[in-house]
């Protein structure tokens, strides 16, 4: 089970420690509703913080803000028609606008809202209307489902507050799917209420805010259900109602927003007249045309039953973690909704907030309720819909689990005045002496997501015939979880996309130019910094300034590209890496390392001055992205200086090789990222970069000199001819702007060992399951070593290619083959080259997946490893001269 989509954009989370909620939490007068986000690790609320999709983020940008009959109001009304089958929809500009239309207008004078919702007593209370409530008391999943019997007495007696003379009729039957988030309502109890409101001349009004949730109960538990699509099951629940509402910020993932929905054109005409009082005219009903169109999107896209079956199953996950350890709590559709009776037996008023108080002191996690005072005794502990990974999750429950265990310890609160309502209240307390919780998982929450190919096996295997069997030939929209590259892949944050669209387009100096200049002179130590469009640009430029044909370059390994440039500038590559990285099986930490003997011979050979320079590449990717050490590269520039040949780093990932040495160097176990990085830098001359990897980008990259003077108006010269103005690179502004804040990005030590530990954990995984891969796992990417995988099949006959195929038709997973398909053929002898290293890489985009698609990836791939000996080799139908490895066609041999 994984996320039926990828991770779009993130949203770094704060982690206060715990002096620092302290002082928050006194200035908040120990009331977590007055803490701000910015002071919260995980704030545990499902209303309005779901994670948007990319299609919803759009319709932000393309609202017609037109006061009457705007596009996104037809756009919401068309969805509304194919969700829930109504022919009339009124805006609102939330729940609130729904609750105040319909009760001004369907309700009848002194008439009595009948519900299932303990919640909507708090808006219906201060205004004089009575909200009995009604609840089967049968042993049933179906806790929100209405006492029949009950409720029609009411309906034929009226129901009294205090007072048994003042009878108020029931004026409507109002039910909660879901109700309060912990109580979901069958079908068949809709249809029976349906049929009682009728026989009684009452109106039936759905809060459908939740109707997902509840038609996933209704498919999982209701009889003559089981296996519906959850898009069929929400249309009959709707169209029990005669009247619908929605709170745009539940399970529509907007973030305000709402409307009512019918067929009945009596009640759409009485809603249409009044709606423009209170809320605004009938074709915007308060909400901006932005609003509106993320809501129309929202509502087709929550019926996907792929989607619901995640989100029901974090917090099935979520709160069986929480039981087993025994806090008590009552399971929600959207979390666990904490028993603090229970929970605090020792401490009688205010309760609930003692125990937010005392949660987020320990962790900084917040779960309040919000609304009145003395209305239950629960504490939602909410998960916001997709923006939370599992993992995450299990650390928030591990807190509130610590917290159990410490209970004893925390104090009562004591009010400093009379409160009715929750954000009003101030308290006095005394802070309890409880050690803190730690997390350790990513910094960033999903912010947007991004839905995923969802083909099955038979259609996949189809798609590897059209693709002949190349995976670089397979369309985006049929692939599930990409791991083709880590390059360009990255998902941006929301400070970059921030500072994306504050940028302002130039063709000469900008604020953005000199922003990442200054970045990246303090975060490399080198004077000179030249934008480039991407890496390939920059080896172009260093290649051409700084080889002089026929002088050797030797090199930690080669990539492709790299040493493209370097041979097209007339430079012969030599190999130095050390042995150990040509060995798939070694267990060597640091295979990126340059063997110094090899440099030795190469000067004893042809003398110190026909090297160019020394091409030093930071985890270096054909080696499996595998590191450097720290002493290697002090010992490279000492004996670089020593014969006058410079190096220049592709320091491409070097973020990634600074938290490895951080990982597997005692001596730097404590020392900060940022501070490895400038150290490593210190060791060379230059360098150039491929941004679209550590930089967390989606594209341009730079070449940097320390401090040549002439190299660097030399470099200048070649960029205004081959790449755009000096200070853009070729790149637009708003992308130097994104670039400079992921380079502030990429040194967050939280998130840089968050990155390279999933790398590790897949590699583990794999090796637990008897797998064969490059060890140790490498940073970016983890290699199946296809010679081993696949050893009855020739290399001919291309192993690793058809390793990749067989990967994508198992899982949908997209990789990559590094091997006999990728070298080519020597074109002296028309052999296939036939390399040492015959591999699959699965690479890991940045921010962009789950410990959870790691895991469904692994499992994926021990599928393929069961009936590896039924896997045949391929031949070409179709072979490229150069570069066959991208558009080559093949066919199975079997
Ligand atoms: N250097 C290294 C180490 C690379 O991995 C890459 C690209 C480049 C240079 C070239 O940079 O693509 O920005 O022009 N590697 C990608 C990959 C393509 O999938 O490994 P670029």
């Amino acid at each position: 089970m994984h996320e039926p989509h990828k991770i779009k954009t993130v949203r770094r989370t704060a982690f206060p420690n715990l002096q620092e909620r302290r002082a928050h939490l006194a200035r908040a007068d120990f009331n977590v509703l007055r803490l701000t986000p910015e002071q919260i690790t995980f704030d545990m609320c499902s209303w309005g913080s779901g994670a948007m999709s990319q299609e919803q983020v759009a319709g932000l940008y393309i609202g017609d803000e037109a006061y009457a009959g705007a596009r996104n109001f037809e756009h919401l009304a068309a969805s509304v028609r194919e969700v829930f089958g109504h022919a009339h929809v009124c805006p609102t500009h939330n729940q609130l606008g729904n609750i105040k239309l319909v009760t001004t207008t369907i309700l009848p004078e002194r008439g009595a809202v009948a519900s299932n919702s303990l919640n909507l007593r708090d808006p219906l209370k201060p205004r004089g209307i009575l909200c009995p409530i009604f609840r089967n008391h049968a042993e049933t999943v179906f806790t929100g489902d209405l006492d029949l019997a009950e409720l029609e007495e009411s309906i034929e007696t009226g129901v009294h507050d205090c007072n048994p003379d003042d009878m108020h009729p029931i004026g409507i039957v109002h039910v909660e799917c879901f109700a309060d988030a912990q109580h979901p309502v069958s079908l068949a109890n809709l249809r029976a209420v349906r049929e009682l409101a009728d026989r009684h001349g009452l109106r039936l009004w759905l809060d459908a805010s939740r109707i997902v949730e509840n038609a996933w109960y209704v498919r999982e538990h209701e009889e003559g259900q089981a296996g519906r699509p959850i898009a069929d099951i929400v249309r009959d629940l709707a169209r029990t109602a005669h009247l619908v509402q929605i709170d745009g910020a539940q399970d529509a993932r907007a973030h305000t927003g709402g409307f009512l929905s019918t067929d009945d054109p009596e009640v759409y005409e009485k809603l249409m007249n009044e709606v423009v009082v209170y809320e605004g005219l009938h074709t915007y009903g308060g909400m901006a045309g932005r609003t509106m169109e993320v809501l129309a999107r929202g509502l087709v896209e929550m019926v996907r039953d792929d989607q619901v079956n995640w989100i029901m199953h974090q917090a099935e996950r979520f709160t069986a973690r929480l039981r087993e350890a025994g806090v008590p709590l009552e399971r929600g559709c959207d979390g666990a909704y904490i028993k603090v009776d229970e929970f605090l037996p020792h401490i009688d008023k205010y309760v609930k907030d003692a125990f937010s108080a005392a949660l987020y002191l320990v962790s900084g996690v917040r779960a309040v309720n919000p609304g009145m005072l003395y209305r239950d005794r629960l504490v939602p502990v909410q998960i916001p819909r997709l923006a939370l990974t599992n993992r995450q999750l299990d650390e928030v429950a591990d807190a509130i689990v610590h917290l159990w265990k410490h209970r004893d310890a925390v104090q009562p609160l004591e009010p400093l005045g009379q409160f009715r309502w929750r954000d009003e209240v101030r308290y006095r307390w005394i802070f309890p002496d409880i050690p803190e919780y730690r997390f350790d998982c990513s910094p960033h929450v999903i912010h947007t997501i991004e839905y995923v190919g969802r083909l099955d096996r038979e259609a996949r295997r189809r798609a590897i015939e059209e693709a002949g069997y190349n995976t670089f030939l397979l369309r985006s929209e049929d692939v599930t979880i990409d791991l083709l590259t880590d390059s360009g892949t990255t998902a941006m944050s929301t400070e970059q996309w921030a500072r994306f669209e504050a940028a302002v387009p130039s063709i000469g100096a900008s604020r953005e130019y000199a922003d990442l200049v200054s970045v990246l002179q303090d975060v490399f130590g080198y004077r000179y910094i030249l934008p480039t469009h991407q890496g390939r640009a920059a080896e172009h430029i260093l290649s051409q300034i700084c080889i002089r044909p026929g002088q050797f370059v030797p090199g930690n390994m080669y990539f492709t590209t790299t040493k493209l440039h370097q041979e097209m500038a007339g430079g012969v590559f030599v190999d130095v890496i050390v042995d150990e990285a040509h060995e798939p099986e070694s267990d060597f930490p640091w295979k990126g390392n340059i063997d110094i003997a090899k440099l030795d011979r190469l000067v004893e050979e042809h003398g110190a001055d026909r090297i160019a320079y020394i091409s030093f590449e930071h985890s270096v990717n054909m080696a499996g992205g595998q590191p450097v050490s720290m002493d290697n590269m002090r010992e490279v520039h000492a004996w670089s200086r020593k014969h006058g040949v410079p190096v220049y780093f592709d320091a491409t990932r070097v973020a990634e090789n600074a938290v490895q040495i951080q990982l597997k160097d005692p001596r730097y176990r404590d020392v900060p990222v940022r501070d490895i990085l400038r150290e490593m830098m210190m060791y060379g001359d230059g360098c150039t970069v491929s941004g679209k990897k550590d930089f967390l980008i989606n594209i341009g990259g730079v070449l940097a000199f320390r401090d040549d003077a002439e190299l660097a108006r030399k470099a200048e010269e070649m960029l205004r001819v081959y790449e755009g103005n000096v200070s853009d690179g070729g790149l637009p502004v708003a992308d130097l702007a994104a670039i400079a804040q992921g380079v502030r990005e990429m040194q967050d030590d939280a998130y840089i060992r968050a990155r390279v530990l999933q790398t590790r954990y897949l590699g583990e995984l794999l090796m637990e399951m008897g797998i064969p891969i490059v060890t140790p796992p490498g940073s970016h990417a983890i290699f199946l070593d296809a010679r081993r995988f696949l050893p009855h099949i020739d290399q001919d006959e291309f192993p690793a290619q058809r390793l990749a195929a067989e990967i994508y038709v198992e899982t949908g997973v997209r990789a990559m083959e590094r091997g006999n398909v990728s070298k080519g053929r020597n074109p002296e002898t028309g052999e296939n080259y036939r390399p040492k290293l015959e591999l699959v890489r699965l690479t890991i985009p940045r921010r962009v997946y789950t410990d959870d698609h790691m895991r469904a990836v692994a499992e994926g791939i021990r599928r393929v490893w069961e009936r590896r000996h039924e896997i045949r080799g391929l031949r070409f139908t179709y072979e490229p001269a150069r570069l066959r490895f991208f558009q080559g066609r093949f066919e199975p041999v079997d």
